[in-house]
């Protein structure tokens, strides 16, 4: 799906993941949502908490699981995503502390592994993720899944890639300080979502998201595997579409 702007693409993903709330609530049942950080879903929690705000669109009924976090990291660090999250949508509507979830990123590394399979043992009894939003990276990423991850892979610690610290050096003034790790729900983690809505925005994401939607699957490109998934949209501005 490609729209005008970037804007046009937040409003319309934000709408559709609200009709999905307020048809679980209705139904009495919640809505399990899984969550992306970066500058690209930046817009489409501003329109859910604008339609919480000024049109009374309640989020008591969602939870949410976070693809990724940097490892290690304090969640009061500017650079976490616990603390984007909290500044971009948690601590603006009324999701329950309780069914919020992200990767921690204060474990001890012994620690990861058990905590993991709980995440993932979490989203299952939870019924499995109902919608999945994602970014990429130019890596061909998705959450920190980085070139490697394969369609299997799990919820667990990873290694960053050179270009995606380079592309995180910014944020954290120097790539010396940006994590070598992470933690990222896996790829076979995030193809047992039942709809998944991949955003992408700027000619900087043209040429990898000609190689997710156009090329051949690869873990090389680990977005490539998105395109065995029954119900995945790329949903993009005219930049990021260019080179389709
Ligand atoms: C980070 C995140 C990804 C995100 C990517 C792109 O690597 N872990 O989930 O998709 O950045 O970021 P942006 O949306 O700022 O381009």
């Amino acid at each position: 799906r490609v729209y005008e702007d970037s804007k046009l693409v937040s409003l319309a993903v934000a709408s559709e993941i609200a009709d999905l709330v307020r048809q679980r609530a209705a139904e009495g049942k919640h809505c399990v949502l899984g969550l992306a950080t970066g500058s690209t879903p930046v817009n489409v929690y501003a329109e859910l908490v604008r339609l919480h705000k000024e049109e009374g669109l309640s989020l008591a009924n969602v939870v949410t699981f976070n693809l990724d976090e940097y490892f290690p990291m304090q969640p009061d660090c500017l650079q976490s995503y616990v603390r984007f999250m909290n500044e971009h949508l948690f601590d603006l509507v009324d999701i329950p502390k309780e069914n919020i979830n992200i990767p921690d990123g204060t474990l001890d590394v012994e620690q990861v592994a058990d905590w993991c399979r709980n995440y993932e043992a979490k989203i299952e009894s939870l019924g499995g993720i109902d919608i999945q939003l994602l970014g990429i990276g130019r890596t061909g990423h998705i959450g920190f899944n980085e070139p490697g991850s394969g369609t299997e892979s799990q919820t667990r610690l990873i290694t960053l890639d050179r270009l995606t610290r380079i592309d995180a050096a910014s944020d954290f003034f120097g790539i010396e300080n940006v994590p070598r790790r992470a933690i990222t729900m896996g790829v076979g983690t995030i193809l047992k979502a039942r709809k998944i809505l991949l955003l992408a925005f700027g000619e900087n994401k043209a040429r990898v998201i000609r190689s997710s939607i156009e090329g051949e699957m690869t873990p090389t490109i680990p977005a490539t595997f998105l395109q065995q998934h029954p119900d995945t949209e790329f949903v993009l501005d005219q930049a990021a579409a260019a080179e389709l």
